[in-house]
């Protein structure tokens, strides 16, 4: 596995998303059976980095993730568990109490990382702040970030949060570069800050890339691998692909591993 080296902490370049384990916005038991085995064979195959939120399955994809993790036996602190705080619950009490909730369903004592999920119009950023950095203060956070945050937020953020913003979790795949085009990606590079990559092979666009198809072909391995290799060589870039094929899942990780060359990269960037 490669990682990134960031504020003393080394973060898996490729972690796994969980929207959809257990169902989508609400628990859907006919999902059950398929979600615990997705992330059985993701935790098997050494993904550590696991992505969730109280907002996936309702609260359900964290249950399942909690259990799986306890039936793992792996040890807390050779994983990094992410959750998001919803756009509803931005206020101070509802911050401490959705992390608290969280960490319930998860069946942890803390977060690694807890990001709040979008931004929501007319939220208050210094009283969420407040609140996530109390959550840091207690322990039950270890690190906090944003997700879907424009430049003029993130730069909000950073000037709140009491300890370095880890990251601003965003859409970015080959086809979606609003990050590059909105400043997002380069004032994250240039100030310390990850981009976790949502969505980064989801595009059905990436099967009708040439130059992807070419390269992936040459290489003797798949499109979404090499959409995923493009990502996280960038520098400050991981990424969290989610599947639930084991395969698929393999294939991911490997994805870090493939090193392209300077004129892959370029053509691929066009
Ligand atoms: N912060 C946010 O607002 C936000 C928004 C969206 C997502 N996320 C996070 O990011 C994670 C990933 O994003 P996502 O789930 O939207 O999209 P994604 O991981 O880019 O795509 C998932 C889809 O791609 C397929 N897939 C995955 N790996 C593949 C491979 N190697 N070859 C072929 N197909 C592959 C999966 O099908 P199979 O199951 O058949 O492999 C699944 O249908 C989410 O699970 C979630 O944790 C966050």
């Amino acid at each position: 596995m490669k990682y990134e080296t960031i504020h003393n902490l080394q973060i898996p370049k490729i972690g796994f998303g969980t929207w959809t384990i257990g169902g989508e916005t609400a628990p859907d038991l006919s999902v059950e059976e398929r979600s615990l085995s997705a992330l059985r064979s993701a935790l098997e195959l050494g993904y550590t980095h696991f992505d969730t939120a109280e907002y996936y399955a309702a609260g359900h994809a964290e249950e399942l993730l909690g259990q799986a993790i306890r039936a793992s036996g792996l040890a807390r602190e050779v994983l990094f568990i992410t959750s998001k705080v919803s756009p509803e619950h931005l206020q101070f009490d509802d911050v401490l109490r959705s992390c608290e909730n969280s960490l319930h369903r998860l069946g942890l004592d803390y977060l690694d990382l807890y990001l709040i999920h979008w931004p929501k119009l007319g939220m208050k950023l210094p009283e969420t702040f407040r609140a996530l950095n109390q959550l840091v203060k207690a322990g039950k956070v270890k690190r906090l970030g944003v997700s879907n945050f424009n430049l003029k937020l993130l730069k909000e953020s950073v000037a709140l949060s009491e300890t370095p913003l880890l990251t601003n979790q965003v859409s970015y795949s080959l086809p979606d570069r609003t990050c590059v085009e909105n400043g997002v990606l380069a004032y994250c590079q240039e100030n310390e800050i990850l981009l976790t990559a949502y969505s980064p092979v989801k595009r059905r666009n990436i099967k009708s890339n040439k130059t992807l198809q070419t390269i992936a072909k040459a290489r003797g391995v798949t499109p979404e691998q090499i959409a995923l290799a493009w990502l996280v060589q960038q520098p400050r870039v991981i990424s969290i692909p989610m599947s639930f094929n084991p395969q698929h899942q393999a294939e991911n990780l490997a994805a870090a591993e493939i090193v392209l060359t300077e004129t892959e990269m370029e053509q691929l960037g066009k």
